[in-house]
């Protein structure tokens, strides 16, 4: 007889998306089984700048103390150095991921959370290790072989790694986060814009103590500017702390229309000594391997019961920082429309939702992230050396800009402007965080945010319908919590104030009419919750008496001005559209 297994949601794939998806449903209560092809979770470090957004959403689940307590810390992440080497010359710095006095603040005043960096290597064991405590069947070495789907199931063919063995694990929805060679995306043939390997690139793990040389500049990203080093790759060679301040990886790039470099430990090693200007270095070199850089993107991220997250729907290079975080944000977007409709309390049209919320995320984070790959070039440029390859030349011409001479200061004019193109990269605030979302899932009033001053460095809070709830510490004499910690993520929350207080029975009645986890949170004098630094009055763009409808997920669904004459009734009308049972 043929196996099968059943379960609501299968899971294929245990890196950010995959992982972080199983945790959401088990947070939910849905039952799932994640799959992964490994013995275990991602075997190098690959993504570590983790965004507030993230953060965020670890904190609404319970794991930020657990993911801090793994990261390098704020602080010691954002003096970036561009240099000829680690131990050469220093041609400039920039403040990053918020770091500088003034952007500091525009992120401490967007979210109780700061960027920090976590290597996936330990991120992923914290998201599988909380994901199979809450509920999550965890099947390693187990691969996801093909699927069928009909109007209520789906069969998925996997195949147990260790014995061969094939069977099927039936389920009513499939997540197929299995990365940039998603075979699932392939398998429901979802729409790509763009292409794959548009670049060579390489990262070399090492291990090797030098403090002395950054523990003064403490940064997760050193930028080298060599021979080479503008030719594939990421813009130009990077050398990434992984552990402060002896553990790191390297990235260079090579001419992908080339025979692909051979790699071995006595090469690597080389080339780790070319980057840190340390020629007598033995370093301890742990792994290396070959990889293309991609930029394309999914315009559509389902087909009927089986949906795309992450890598699986954006592909492109590390720039920004933006892979991980992005896929845990996929997961967090779909799993509670999963649950809702699991549970009976949405429409399955509500599913659609996702596509439409989340394929602009994607093509957004992949023309970033190449463009800012791209835009090294303007520092090449700034110092005269685009297109040199002999080492003495671009020596000479990195030497000119310390010239009192006209070309030696329009070569320090134009490093100027070149490095502060940086900040699109490093400080792209408005990237990171500014996710406006247009669907079926959000009941618009006509708004949208007020335009930003440059919508990828500046994110503009707002409660227009489909912006993401604005940051403000409130609370009252014992507890200080930040707006997201009043709509947590296994609920609707509606916020109002003091003279809005009729909203809350209009809640009551609304989540028992329709058998959904609605919570009203009163704001103002006397109340749970206080606004205690008057923050929220100024931010939340409504009168005292009107009202935000928060989703899961923490964007805004639907708002109301004032106090609506019938608020029991106006608050079903949303909350019927936006569940698609209307
Ligand atoms: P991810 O690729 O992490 O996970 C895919 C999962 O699917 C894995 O668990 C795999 O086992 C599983 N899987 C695949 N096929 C399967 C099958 N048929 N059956 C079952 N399971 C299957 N980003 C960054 O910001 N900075 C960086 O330096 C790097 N470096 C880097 C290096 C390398 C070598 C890679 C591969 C990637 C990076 N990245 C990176 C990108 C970053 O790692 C990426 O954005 C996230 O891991 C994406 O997370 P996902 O969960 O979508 O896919």
């Amino acid at each position: 007889v043929e196996d099968v297994v059943e379960t609501d949601v299968l899971v294929v794939g245990s890196g950010p998306g995959g992982a972080a998806a199983a945790l959401f449903l088990s947070t939910l209560g849905v039952a799932n089984i994640m799959i992964t092809k490994y013995r275990w979770t991602a075997n190098t470090p690959r993504a570590h700048i983790t965004n507030q957004r993230a953060m965020e959403v670890f904190r609404d689940l319970g794991i930020e103390q657990q993911v801090l307590a793994d990261a390098t810390p704020h602080e010691l992440c954002g003096d970036t150095v561009f240099c000829t080497s680690i131990a050469g010359e220093e041609i400039g710095r920039i403040h990053t991921w918020g770091t500088r006095p003034d952007r500091e603040a525009d992120y401490q005043l967007a979210s109780p959370c700061l960027t920090v960096d976590i290597p996936q290597t330990y991120l992923e064991p914290i998201l599988v290790r909380n994901a199979t405590e809450r509920g999550t069947q965890a099947r390693f070495s187990t691969e996801y072989l093909s699927h069928v789907q009909d109007h209520d199931k789906v069969d998925v063919r996997v195949r147990d790694r260790l014995t061969g063995h094939e069977y099927t694990i039936r389920c009513r929805y499939l997540v197929g986060a299995d990365g940039a060679r998603s075979k699932v995306a392939a398998d429901i043939d979802l729409p790509f814009e763009g292409a794959m390997d548009i670049a060579g690139s390489m990262n070399i793990t090492f291990k090797a103590d030098i403090s002395q040389y950054v523990d003064h500049r403490p940064s997760v990203l050193y930028w080298v500017i060599q021979p080479g080093s503008n030719v594939g790759g990421i813009g130009t060679g990077l050398v990434r702390m992984v552990r402060p301040w002896d553990e790191w990886l390297i990235v260079w790039g090579y001419d992908i229309n080339e025979e692909p470099p051979h790699l071995d430990d006595a090469e690597a090693a080389r080339i780790v000594r070319d980057l840190l200007g340390m020629p007598d270095l033995e370093p301890e070199i742990t792994g290396y391997s070959l990889w293309g850089v991609n930029e394309m993107y999914a315009t559509h991220l389902q087909r009927g019961r089986v949906f795309c997250v992450g890598d699986a729907i954006h592909r492109h290079p590390p720039s920004n920082g933006l892979g991980s975080n992005t896929s845990v944000q996929d997961s967090y977007n779909l799993a509670w429309k999963l649950a809702a409709v699991l549970r009976g309390e949405a429409d399955p049209s509500l599913l659609e939702s996702y596509s439409e919320e989340r394929a602009p995320v994607a093509k957004r984070i992949v023309t970033r992230a190449n463009r800012s790959a791209r835009e090294f070039a303007e520092i090449f440029d700034a110092l005269g050396i685009t297109g040199l390859t002999d080492p003495a030349a671009m020596a000479a011409m990195i030497e000119q800009r310390k010239e009192n001479t006209p070309e030696g200061a329009a070569r320090r004019a134009a490093l100027v402007s070149a490095m502060d193109r940086k900040n699109y990269e490093f400080n792209a605030h408005g990237v990171e965080l500014g996710q406006f979302y247009e669907s079926r899932a959000i009941v618009s009033d006509g708004t949208r945010p007020a335009p930003s001053p440059d919508e990828d460095l500046y994110h503009v809070m707002s409660t227009s319908p489909g912006a993401h709830l604005p940051h403000a510490w409130v609370g009252d004499n014992v507890a200080k919590r930040a707006m997201m910690d009043l709509a947590p993520y296994d609920r609707w929350t509606l916020i109002t104030g003091v003279a809005g207080e009729d909203w809350a029975p209009a809640a009551e009645k609304v989540a028992a009419a329709l058998g959904v986890a609605l919570t009203s949170v009163v704001i103002g004098p006397g109340r749970a919750v206080t606004d205690l630094y008057y923050d929220w009055s100024k931010l939340r763009e409504v009168e005292e008496s009107g009202a935000l409808l928060v989703r899961p997920d923490k964007h805004v669904a639907w708002r109301a001005h004032t106090l609506a004459d019938d608020p029991e009734a106006a608050l079903h009308a949303a909350l019927s559209t936006v569940l698609g049972r209307d």
